[in-house]
């Protein structure tokens, strides 16, 4: 049977690694009424919010969207706001650093076929708050384009100092302009830019095309409900996914790769959800490409359901299967070319 949404009741303490606790509660505020939270459902809309690549956005662009994270970073005030930038990341610390048990196991949404459908739920939400919070309902939120030449390297939006979307926690020198290896685990790679840029380029090949002919390669493994967690990772997961997390975050100076390279601060980086935008832009590249290439069919997978806050602080339960659309979730990408279909090794 597909997995449950979390029991906020038994929200506990999450932990960094097996002996190290998270030193805060990534619990969420519990709603009122935790037996009668409804499930979600699309507001109308008249617009496409269409998210752009990160790389091309302009100044009246990274002016909306620094606007809508300062607001958001100012509701931290309120600890138990569910809007607030805290509160927003610590979803992602409470659904991946065992906070939540579902069917007597922690809950754990990376390593598994829930790793695309969590993070685009969680993308939903979180875009739509910004949006409200600068009075905005076509905002979209801008994707890191690290699969093109052009959006190798940290988005320079977000490396200005002193603006709401800047970091201190990040790798320092993979700052202003250095080219991003997409197949990084912590070694440092010498090589020229261009040879760099072709890497990753085939890497990209490799993980969308060669080594994802099916769904169950690309998604990840299945992940039942009385399962052990982590059943094994989707191609894009595992490289490039994985690689720019720990590739941002500050290994050299932080303990366990913070902010980025660790599950329980991702979130409190705002690239992670430009980061995450274009991942989940490779799960729509990825079904342009035909073929078998089409959404998980199985029932554990499409009923399988998360509970996030909305922009109006109401609590909802929404299901996997709600979210295979992003037209019908009402977005979509702005176009940009995908290089490395062309390369093959
Ligand atoms: Cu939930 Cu990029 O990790």
């Amino acid at each position: 049977s597909p997995i449950p949404p979390p029991d906020l009741k038994s929200c506990s303490k999450a932990h960094i690694n097996e002996t190290e606790e998270v030193s805060y509660s990534c619990c969420p505020p519990k709603p009122e009424d935790m037996d009668s939270v409804p499930y979600y459902k699309f507001p109308s809309m008249t617009k496409l919010r269409i998210r752009p690549p990160a790389h091309a956005a302009d100044e009246e662009y990274i002016a909306k969207y620094q606007l809508a994270t300062s607001r958001m970073r100012e509701l931290d005030k309120d600890p138990f706001d569910p809007l607030g930038f805290k509160q927003q990341a610590n979803i992602h610390c409470a659904y991946c650093n065992g906070a939540y048990k579902v069917g007597g196991k922690e809950l754990q949404v990376h390593f598994s076929w829930l790793f695309f459908p969590f993070h685009r739920w969680y993308l939903y939400f979180y875009e739509r708050i910004l949006g409200s919070l600068i009075g905005d309902p076509t905002f979209g939120l801008p994707y890191w384009n690290w699969d093109h030449p052009k959006g190798m390297r940290l988005p320079p939006m977000f490396d200005r100092e002193g603006s709401s979307l800047y970091d201190e926690k990040r790798n320092q020198s993979h700052r202003n302009g250095t080219i991003i290896d997409l197949g990084h685990f912590g070694d440092e790679v010498q090589t020229t830019q261009l040879q760099m840029m072709t890497n990753n380029l085939t890497l990209m090949y490799r993980q969308m095309i060669t080594n994802a002919p099916c769904p169950l390669l690309f998604f990840g493994a299945p992940y039942p409900l009385g399962t052990d967690p982590s059943p094994g990772m989707g191609t894009i997961e595992n490289i490039p996914h994985t690689p720019v997390h720990i590739w941002t975050g500050d290994n050299p100076r932080q303990p366990n790769g913070e902010n980025m390279g660790n599950f329980y601060s991702a979130g409190l980086d705002p690239v992670f959800y430009c980061h995450h935008a274009n991942v989940d832009r490779m799960w729509s590249e990825w079904k342009a490409i035909g073929g078998k290439r089409r959404d998980l069919s199985n029932k554990d997978w499409l009923n399988s359901e998360f509970f996030f806050y909305d922009e109006n602080r109401n609590p909802y339960k929404v299901k996997v299967r709600d979210c295979l659309d992003t037209k019908k979730m009402g977005y979509d990408y702005a176009p940009m070319p995908t290089p490395w279909r062309n390369f093959k090794p």
